[in-house]
């Protein structure tokens, strides 16, 4: 009961919008000179390596590693923190064994503002609780519920794509994100497409966008702003929406999370049922959208293994194109090798933030309670050592055997340990269903030359959106 209670009684649980540094609760921040003694740089006066940081994380990170080494102290955003690179890195961060980090205080200050009390903003006992309690939404009943709500809206859209034309150009990303959007208000939310899913889709996308807004005070015409009455919006319509799911449920997460039940059996109140949904659109959205971006790019440059899928994808459902059962997904293993190897490639969390509860010291270094540390899954991921020949796309690279022989943690792009993606399932079912509606019915090429840029942070994607070349095969 005690637990319980503590789970009620987080900062914030009442519904308002929390701020972060201020939190009473919070492990006191270590004064500078506490990681003196870490290899590292400050960076500018006041911006710190801020800006260095977010220009190219990736050029940062290996220049910091190759001048100091796997353990080296940045400053960003106003605090000095530590970073830990490697395969051993991301054990000790994501496996946690004792306890020593905290996931609210890491994720807090992005997150805090318009995505409170999610399950990544929890820790420990109160995290566990409520984890175990939104688990009953991805048992195989739902899941296939969702696969059928999914594959309906998918084939749909995918069909309709370029208005029947046999070839033409597609911004790849933007028509994924849009797909993405409205398949969320489907099986996520169990709402039929149409103008209310659309200023849903619109106060949601205001809050994501509000998430890395430079400006953190919710001022009139900013993106803050805009994002916090975008959340206003949406606790306003799911708290409306949870009295009609848990008289009437459906088939949607949305329903299955209503009727959610803690160990002592009660339902988990109204407030923490919404900010619980409203955190999970968002730890879905971006990710799911990023990482089959990736995997389609690498599909048009790499058309060996294009065709491959597709064989494999017409395979899976005896040569015709129909309507996947949940059941046939688990035929599509290439496609599955595949997008491990797009993850690997371009994780959609790059990097992953903690702070530390307790002092600890990692390869020789000590580091104080209340420091900010994080672990670079993106540069573990293309390290040579680990993965020789990094830039080539190798689905091969997911044999069991070629897995069993590496750190169990040198590929991390669900997390790992007790904050492991919870969706990750999902995913990997949505991926698979987007892979055989659109590989089925497209040869998919990129223009000669073409070689889009992409954004790194927070979640990498093309800037121009990613013009590919469709045409059409069925
Ligand atoms: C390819 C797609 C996805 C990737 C790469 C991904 C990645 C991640 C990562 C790295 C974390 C852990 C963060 C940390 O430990 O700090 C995480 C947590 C989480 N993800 Fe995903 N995610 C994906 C899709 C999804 C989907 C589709 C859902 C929901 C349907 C989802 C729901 C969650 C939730 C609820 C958490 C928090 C879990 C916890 O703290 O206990 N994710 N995800």
């Amino acid at each position: 009961m005690a637990s319980l209670a503590a789970a009620d009684a987080r900062p914030g649980a009442t519904g308002d919008i929390q701020t972060d540094r201020g939190n009473p609760h919070w492990t006191r921040y270590p004064g500078d000179a506490a990681l003196d003694a870490i290899p590292g740089e400050d960076g500018w006066p006041v911006i710190g390596t801020t800006f260095m940081q977010l220009a190219d994380p990736d050029r940062f990170a290996r220049r910091m590693v190759a001048t100091y080494g796997p353990v080296y102290r940045t400053r960003s955003f106003g605090q000095r923190g530590v970073e830990l690179i490697g395969p051993e890195a991301n054990e000790l961060v994501l496996f946690d064994r004792d306890r020593l980090f905290s996931s609210e205080q890491g994720w807090g200050p992005l997150l805090n503002l318009l995505f409170p009390r999610g399950l990544m903003l929890m820790d420990h006992e109160a995290h566990r609780i409520d984890r175990r309690a939104l688990s009953v939404a991805f048992k195989p009943e739902p899941m296939k519920a969702y696969c059928d709500l999914l594959g309906r809206d998918i084939a749909a859209t995918v069909q309709g794509w370029g208005n029947g034309a046999d070839r033409f150009t597609l911004r790849m990303y933007d028509a994924i994100k849009a797909l993405t959007l409205q398949t969320a208000a489907t099986s996520f939310l169990g709402i039929p497409l149409g103008p209310e899913a659309d200023r849903l889709n619109q106060a949601f996308t205001a809050m994501v966008q509000a998430a890395v807004a430079p400006i953190r005070r919710p001022l009139p015409f900013t993106a803050m702003g805009r994002g916090v009455a975008g959340r206003r919006l949406m606790v306003d319509w799911f708290t409306r929406l949870l009295e009609t799911r848990r008289a009437d449920p459906g088939q949607d997460m949305f329903s299955q999370f209503a009727l959610a039940t803690r160990e002592d059996g009660t339902l988990l109140p109204p407030d923490v049922v919404v900010d619980h949904m409203i955190f999970l659109l968002m730890a879905a959205h971006d990710t799911i959208t990023s990482s089959f971006t990736t995997l389609i790019w690498q599909l048009a440059q790499n058309q060996d293994w294009q065709d491959r899928l597709r064989a494999e994808a017409l395979a899976t459902t005896g040569g015709t194109v129909r309507a996947l059962a949940h059941g046939d997904l688990a035929r599509m293993e290439l496609t599955d090798l595949a997008f491990k190897e797009a993850l690997r490639m371009m994780p959609p969390v790059p990097a992953l933030p903690r702070r530390a509860l307790r002092d600890f010291t990692f390869m020789g270094h000590p580091i104080p309670a209340g420091t900010n540390v994080g672990i670079n899954p993106a540069l573990v991921h293309t390290d040579p050592g680990l993965w020789p020949d990094p830039d080539r796309f190798d689905p091969l690279r997911f044999t069991p055997d070629k897995v069993a022989a590496r750190h169990k943690y040198a590929w991390v792009p669900y997390g790992g340990g007790a904050h492991m993606c919870l969706g990750l399932h999902f995913a990997t079912m949505q991926t698979r269903i987007l892979a055989y509606h659109v590989l089925t019915r497209y040869r998919i090429e990129a223009a000669p030359g073409y070689a889009p840029r992409w954004q790194a942070w927070p979640i990498p994607r093309p800037r121009d959106g990613l013009r590919l070349e469709l045409r059409r095969i069925c």
